[in-house]
């Protein structure tokens, strides 16, 4: 008898211990993943529901620590869920999250120190390196918000190389990149969302199987955690607002727009992951010169309402010219200038931006893409030229024998006006 009611205690005692391991677990591991991903709004978002899970079971466990008294348990369950709910909604206040952002202007954004991306260059049977392609080779940069960075250069000087090095897209071989003056080390779905990407090409962007309505919802759902569909449909009328279309476009397929209404589509699904800086790579080539200037000013008219910062690659000097605060022109991997656009425009100070623009003049005005034209071909980055990789096609005066050897230093030319070069540029009267 003694036997079999120490058997039964022990079961007793071993269940209790069980349910007291299953209710406390749950709620421990959401606790935990709560405080990890703490600066990551949008997963805690997204895992709202483990937090409501949690708040029932651990409601259950103080129950089960009150069995006699029920109402105990109940009150304070609810003082509890009450707390937990309050700290949640303060850290993410939902009506605010589906507002776009407006941000503090001149608060620097993004700044890129000596980054580097190298591609990997195989040959052989094997599939050795034996190389590599010098994408990117020690760049510089910072964008403030409610400002554009002009990046510009030929085609093949590693503009969208160091995009995609921006959005986490390549392995970085060098170099150190800052968001919100935080290093980046690893990138989570906060900075996916507050780092969006625009591309030259809008069809390549949209699914031709889906409605603008499911396109614009996806990053509403996965980085918002809005699952309702009256509310969705809400949010996405609202950017297409935003970006001139309307309630009719709601529900038709990428295929019956126009390429220009497109390029809204992508830029509305940009601006619905509430972004801070938006890369823009070539958003307008495709595009016939009147729809470019109408893309041109709706992104102006975005940045002055919510302050986004713009990298805006392009090759188009006009385009630059347009819509750029700031201009940095890229050759073979490295900057060579960077001012602000007045600066580069009436004062260009580096030899390659010099030939630039004189080759934007000698253009026929009729022409749609303005293309440049300077002696002598882009030299391979697989092997470019060693010291200054301008050097074969540099004419400028202070060109000297040292530019085939040394690697060019930056020179300040005024106030946040700087070229790379070895040698001091002549007849300054700035
Ligand atoms: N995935 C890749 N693998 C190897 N080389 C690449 C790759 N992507 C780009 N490149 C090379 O890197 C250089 C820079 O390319 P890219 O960044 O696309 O320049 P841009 O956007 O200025 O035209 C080019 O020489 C290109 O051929
Ligand atoms: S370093 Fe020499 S070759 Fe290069 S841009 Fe300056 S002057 Fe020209
Ligand atoms: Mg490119």
């Amino acid at each position: 008898m003694i036997f079999q009611f120490e058997i039964l205690f022990e079961i007793l005692i071993i269940q209790v211990l069980i349910n007291f391991f299953l209710l406390s677990f749950i709620p421990a591991l959401t606790l935990a993943f709560f405080i990890i991903n703490w600066d990551d709004r949008s997963q805690l978002l997204q895992n709202r529901k483990y937090l409501y899970l949690s708040v029932s079971l651990l409601s259950s466990l103080i129950a089960f620590f009150f069995p006699n008294s029920i109402i105990i348990a109940i009150i304070l369950s609810a003082v509890f869920s009450f707390v937990i709910k309050f700290i949640f909604y303060r850290r993410i206040p939902l009506g605010k999250i589906r507002e776009l952002n407006v941000l503090e202007p001149g608060k620097v954004l993004l700044e890129i120190k000596d980054l580097k991306v190298y591609y990997p260059l195989l040959g052989g049977i094997l599939k050795r390196e034996i190389g590599a392609v010098k994408a990117v080779d020690g760049v510089d940069l910072k964008i403030k918000t409610g400002e554009t960075l002009g990046l510009v250069g030929e085609s093949g000087c590693g503009k969208t190389t160091l995009a995609n090095a921006i959005l986490g897209l390549v392995e970085v071989d060098g170099g150190e990149i800052f968001f919100n003056n935080k290093k980046i080390d690893k990138y989570n779905s906060n900075l996916r969302q507050k780092i969006q990407i625009v591309f030259q090409d809008p069809d390549a962007s949209l699914n031709p199987r889906l409605k603008v309505v499911d396109i614009i919802s996806e990053p509403l759902i996965n980085l918002l955690g809005i699952n309702k569909k009256t509310e969705l449909r809400k949010q996405v009328l609202r950017l297409l607002e935003e970006v001139s279309l309307k309630r009719e476009h709601l529900d038709r397929y990428p295929h019956e727009f126009s390429g220009g209404q497109k390029q809204r589509i992508v830029i509305a699904r940009a601006l619905a992951c509430n972004p801070e800086l938006i890369i823009l790579d070539e958003p307008t080539s495709a595009l016939d010169v009147s729809v470019q200037a109408q893309i041109l000013n709706l992104l102006r008219k975005l940045q002055k309402s919510h302050g986004y910062g713009f990298l805006f690659i392009t090759h188009n000097l006009s385009v630059v010219n347009h819509i750029a605060d700031q201009v940095a022109v890229m050759y073979l991997g490295r900057i060579v200038e960077i001012g602000s656009k007045k600066q580069i425009f009436t004062r260009p100070t580096h030899p390659y931006t010099q030939a630039l623009l004189k080759s934007r003049i000698r253009v026929d005005p009729n022409s749609q893409d303005i293309k440049f034209v300077i002696d002598g071909e882009v030299p391979s980055p697989i092997n470019p030229p060693s010291g200054c990789h301008f050097n074969p096609r540099c004419i400028s005066d202070v060109r000297t024998k040292q530019c085939e050897l040394k690697i060019p230093h930056k020179i300040k030319i005024e106030d946040n006006h700087y070229i790379w070069c070895i040698n001091e540029p002549k007849d300054l009267n700035y």
